[in-house]
């Protein structure tokens, strides 16, 4: 049991997902492991464990943002022994060239919290994926046709812009950036600090500088290839 956890020990698998959402966690869970025991109610933060083609592995809900996601991800290392964390989430394009239902592997995670600055001060962390899991991304996204882009994007701590975000996120846009989600780079930090590996699996829901979005069932397909792409993985 931890603070945010009521799992004992030896109920979280060492490779865990990560989604946003615990309802998606739930979803996963019901979908496509067997053998599932549901570990974690506290906070309606659900976690699971099950099975798939053979493998143990969790899934866990991280909620919005870098503060949720860091004490989720702490206690998973600390508290857990969890080796291997994957997030799998959506993000907003910043690249006509990144279109919807895209999949982004985050290669890194630029970001405008001050999340890291608390511990660096004026110098710069770059967090960074495990290379072997992105890597063996890149592979088995590349075999399986999948649109992918691997690249740096941003982990934002703001959704709602003042100002039209094409314009707000401009100096992200001009220097590359493929695309704003709200976890990865809290994520990454952690990986490194705790030696734990790491990756951020995207599916491109919206875009915003042309301003499409996904209608649902685009969301669902590209929720679908990317699941199968973690679950690989795992
Ligand atoms: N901002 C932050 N995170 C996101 C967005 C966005 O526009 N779209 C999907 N995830």
């Amino acid at each position: 049991m931890s603070v945010h956890n009521e799992a004992k020990q030896g109920d979280i698998a060492e490779s865990v997902l990560m989604a946003g959402d615990p309802l998606r966690a739930k979803f996963i869970a019901e979908n496509y492991l067997s053998d599932t025991i549901c570990y974690n109610k506290v906070r309606n933060m659900l976690g699971y464990t099950g099975v798939y083609k053979g493998k143990r592995l969790s899934v866990q809900g991280s909620g919005m943002g870098m503060p949720s996601m860091t004490i989720y991800v702490h206690e998973l290392i600390n508290e857990y022994k969890a080796h291997q964390i994957m997030r799998i989430g959506t993000c907003g394009s910043f690249q006509p060239a990144v279109k919807i239902r895209d999949l982004i592997l985050a290669q890194g995670a630029s970001t405008d919290s001050a999340i890291n600055s608390h511990v660096f001060g004026n110098d710069d962390f770059a967090p960074l994926a495990s290379f072997d899991l992105l890597n063996k991304a890149f592979s088995l996204a590349s075999s399986a046709s999948v649109n992918v882009h691997v690249g740096n994007i941003l982990s934002s701590d703001t959704f709602y812009t003042d100002v039209a975000p094409v314009d707000y996120y401009q100096k992200w846009i001009a220097h590359g950036i493929l695309a704003v989600e709200m976890e990865t780079a809290a994520l990454y930090t952690l990986g490194a600090k705790f030696g734990v590996d790491t990756l951020s699996v995207l599916t491109v829901s919206d875009n915003l500088v042309t301003g499409e979005h996904a209608s649902s069932e685009e969301r669902e397909t590209s929720f679908d290839q990317m699941m199968k792409l973690a679950l690989e993985l795992a």
